[in-house]
This record gives C-alpha cells, structure tokens and sequence, in this order.
C-alpha cells in the first residue's frame, strides 16, 4: 500500500529524444489529489527526460542491485532490462514487471530558494503492486541511505555549491551506514559487495575525503 504524503523510494524510468531508456533511483510523494511528486535537482537527465517526454514509469523493487546500478552505473545494466510499457513513451524495467506505474507530467514547478525542479504527475495505469515477501536486513536501508548521501556529495561538490557546507556530515553519515551493514552482513556477502562497488565509486569523485581509510 503506497500511503499518501510519505516519500517513497522508487527508480524512475524514462526515454530521452533519441528513446534510449534511462533509470534512476527518486523520492515520490503522492499527494491528496492521488498526484504524485517528483523533486530533482537541477541537471538530472531523468528530469531532463521527463521535460522533453512528459512521461514516466515508477518501478517498485526491493532489489539493491537495482538500486546501486540505477544509481551510478547505468552503463552496466543489462541492455534488454528495458521493456517500452503499454500506452506510454517510457520503458519499465523488466524485473519490476507487474510492479510498477506509469504516469504523464501535467505541471512543472521551478523552486529557485531549494535549486529544485518539481513535476506534478497523474498515474496513467495503477495496478496493485506485488512484491514478493520480503525478510528485511537493515543493510538495505542503509545501503539506500549511502547511496543518497554519495549522490548529494557528488552534487554538492560542484564549485561554489551553496549546499557544500553539508559535506562533512554527509561523509560521516556515510561511514556510519557503511559500520552498519558491516556489522549485519558478513564479508564477501552480497551487500559487502554492492557497499564496496558504490565507496569505490564515490572515493574516485570526492578526493578530498578518504573512505576506503574508515572502510
Ligand atoms: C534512494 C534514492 C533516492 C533518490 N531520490 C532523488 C530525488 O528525489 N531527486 C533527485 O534529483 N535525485 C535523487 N536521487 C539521486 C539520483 O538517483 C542520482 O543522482 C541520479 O544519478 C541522478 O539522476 P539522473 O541519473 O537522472 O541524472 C536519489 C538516489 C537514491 C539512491
């Protein structure tokens, strides 16, 4: 059950001009009206996908591969992961089949205080979402909290980024996560094995900080 006025966490899927399919990781919040918001930062390709398509699919996964390859290394998903969803001009990723929504863009709002672009969106189809169960790892949620906190820094180290001044705790919220899922997963594990992938991704950008030292 998807609650109204809570973020979710979902990966967005969109074609750009050329329809090649694009798929990040989004925060969605559906509001009263069963609209759901996106909020992007400035630059985004899937923000600038959604500008040009006006349409988009919400994948609901569980899976944190998904999540860490959407992330940073879309180059590396599978080249048929990508499916084009009935009656819209926009993939839905196939292991998400059966769980996803897809919805056109009905307003574009600029809030320049926050540097964020949000869209107003209206479900087109919203078919009852159907994960499997579930055994919950708290390495997942801090798995996503890393990846979040690593897609923030990377933005906030733009030169002069009004927002750079959350660096330091940023980085510290990320080794607090990654002392996480070493205490609940253990090594040559799955998880160790995406937190690895994402802080070797990371180290590479931000150079001013060394995470492999409190890895
Ligand atoms: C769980 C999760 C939620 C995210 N939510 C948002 C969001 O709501 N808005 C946003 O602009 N970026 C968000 N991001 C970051 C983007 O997925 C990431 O920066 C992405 O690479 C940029 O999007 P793009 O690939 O469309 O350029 C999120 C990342 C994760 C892992």
């Amino acid at each position: 059950m998807v609650e109204k006025n809570t973020i979710y966490e979902i990966i967005l899927s969109t074609y750009n001009q050329q329809n090649e399919p694009h798929a990040a990781p989004m925060g969605i919040i559906l509001n009263d009206k069963n609209q759901i918001h996106l909020n992007f930062y400035e630059g985004a390709t899937s923000c600038k996908n959604l500008e040009s398509t006006k349409q988009g699919v919400i994948n609901f996964s569980w899976d944190p591969c998904l999540f860490v390859d959407c992330t940073f290394f879309n180059d590396q998903l599978a080249s048929d992961i990508f499916q084009k969803a009935p009656r819209i001009n926009a993939p839905f990723l196939k292991p998400c089949k059966g769980n996803y929504w897809t919805f056109i863009v009905k307003e574009k709002r600029i809030d320049k205080t926050n540097n964020k672009i949000r869209f107003i969106c209206e479900i087109q189809s919203e078919k009852t979402i159907d994960l499997s169960p579930r055994v919950y790892t708290r390495a997942f949620s801090s798995l996503l909290e890393i990846l979040i906190h690593s897609t923030r820094v990377i933005a906030f180290l733009e030169p002069n980024h009004p927002q750079s001044f959350q660096l330091p705790e940023l980085r510290q919220l990320i080794v607090h996560h990654s002392s996480l899922i070493k205490r609940v997963t253990p090594e040559n594990s799955l998880y160790r094995t995406l937190l690895s992938k994402t802080i070797n991704h990371l180290q590479q950008i931000d150079m001013g900080y060394n995470y492999n030292e409190v890895y």
